[in-house]
Formats: C-alpha cells, structure tokens, sequence
C-alpha cells in the first residue's frame, strides 16, 4: 500500500546537456495537486527543456522525474513502462499551438482521444463541450489557418484537455500572440486555475504569472536561482539575478 499522492509532478535533481554542455543542471521542483507553478526566466535559461523533460519528450541524463506518484524516470534511466499514457496524464500545450493544418478545430481535439481508444460519439461530445468551455463552439468546423492565433490555442488547450490530464504544461502559451488574443489565452487559464487544474507554466506575461501562480520559480543556467511566493519572488526578490532580471523585463515594457 502507499500512501496518498500529494504532488503530481515531482522533479528532483535533474539534470540535461546538450553536446556536452549542461542545460539543466540539478533542478528540483514540486507542483502539488491543483497548485500552479510557474518558471519565469531569460531566453535559453532551460524552461523548455525542463518542461520537455517531465513528459519525456526530453531525455534526462540524471534525476528523478515522478508523475502522480509514479518513477518515470531514474537516474538517466527511463523507467516508465507506458509513454502513451504518461502523456495523456502530462497535457502540454505549445507556444505555437501545433494544430494539424488539414483537420478542423473540432477534429483535432477528437484526434488525440481517438488514439487513445475513446470511442468515437464520446469523443465527439467531449470535444464539443471542450470547444464551448474555451469559447469557441462556433469555429468548430474552421481550420486552423482560419483561425486567429488565440483560437488556435484555445483549440490546443482544449485537444490537450480532452485526455484528460492530471497536469497540464504550458510553454509560453501566448508569446506568440496579439494583446487580444493574450487576454482570451489567459481567460481560458484563469478559469481552468480557478476549477483546480494542476499547472505548470513557463511565462514571460509576469503579471499573470503572479495572479495565478502558487508559486514562482526562477530559472537561470539551468539552476534554479530563486523560487517562492509570487509576491517575493516578482515583488521582492532576494537574489540580484532575479533583480536583474525583473529591471530587463520592466524596460522592455513588460514582456513582449
Ligand atoms: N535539442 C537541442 N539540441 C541542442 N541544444 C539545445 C536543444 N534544445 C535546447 N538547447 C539549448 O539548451 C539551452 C536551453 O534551451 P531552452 O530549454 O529552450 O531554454 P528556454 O526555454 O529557457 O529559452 C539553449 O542554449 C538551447 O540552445
Ligand atoms: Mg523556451
């Protein structure tokens, strides 16, 4: 018997390198149950590759990844037995969306389920009603290049949600969007946080980060250089990286 889980995703010791350079370098990270994580840091800091790695998409050299109470992976070792089914536990959601450009919104949300052995009129009511809570009921016929960039992403949001994730990760989810677009991301968001989805969030939008997040983690060379509460972390920061960071990214007016 174990006990019951309390984190969903559990980082520890992590570490990466790309061509002998080290990109991830001993991260330990914990997202509990409908909590909200967010890693905010420069460009090339590693927040792709940390995300990357906890659903596998990337490879650790050395840590332990574990997923709803489960060791994914060990050691540089994969562990985990079912990959398919890690991933529709770990949704992810991409900065550009990776919509399929020859399937309609609504058949790219059946898409994923249908691989996972949904039953064809449940996957179809599922991704109605998932279209309808990202508020895009009346595109569900469009194609993605009929779509403005915010409805492709709600449309990814919704693909992703439809296997039903315990966690979902988000990597930069609106950096590739207009402020209007940004707004109808970060609704959709705020409503999924608000119904106790687990997240963890890669983010340069640092006033969303601090509204929603648990907790703030702050990435640099591949270590974490600073994490806490969202109000010290992007308030009052104790470590002069961070400070440093947050005076950039104040004089670029604020992300974009
Ligand atoms: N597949 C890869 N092969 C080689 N280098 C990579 C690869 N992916 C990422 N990197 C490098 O790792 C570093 C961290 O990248 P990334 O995780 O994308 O950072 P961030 O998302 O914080 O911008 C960068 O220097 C990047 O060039
Ligand atoms: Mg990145």
């Amino acid at each position: 018997m174990t006990g019951p889980v309390t984190s969903v995703v559990r980082i520890d010791g992590l570490s990466k390198s790309f061509d002998g350079r080290k990109v991830l370098d001993g991260v330990r990270l914990e997202v509990g149950r409908s909590r909200i994580v967010s890693v905010i840091g420069q460009s090339g800091g590693g927040k792709t590759t940390l995300l990357r790695c906890v659903n596998l998409l990337e490879r650790p050299d050395g840590g332990t990844i574990e997923i709803a109470g489960d060791v994914v992976h060990q050691g540089g070792r994969t562990v985990c037995r079912d990959l398919a089914r890690l991933r529709r536990t770990v949704g992810m959601v991409f900065q550009r969306f990776h919509l399929f450009p020859h399937l309609t919104a609504i058949e790219n949300v059946v898409l994923a389920q249908r691989k996972a052995g949904v039953p064809e009129r449940e996957a179809l009511e599922r991704a109605a009603g998932l279209l309808r809570r990202v508020g895009l009921a009346h595109r569900g016929l469009a194609f993605p290049e009929q779509m403005s960039g915010g409805e492709q992403q709600r449309v990814a949001i919704a693909r992703a949600l439809a296997l039903k994730p315990e966690v979902l990760l988000f990597d930069e989810p609106t950096s590739s969007l207009d402020p209007e677009s940004t707004r109808e991301v970060l609704r959709v968001m705020r409503e999924l946080a608000a119904d106790g989805m687990t997240m963890m969030l890669v983010t340069h939008e640092l006033p969303f980060a601090r509204e929603v997040s648990d907790h703030v983690v702050f990435v640099d060379g591949g270590r974490i250089v600073e994490e806490g509460a969202p109000d010290e972390v992007l308030g009052d920061p104790s470590q002069a990286r961070t400070r440093e960071f947050l005076t950039s990214y104040a004089s670029q007016g604020g992300g974009r």
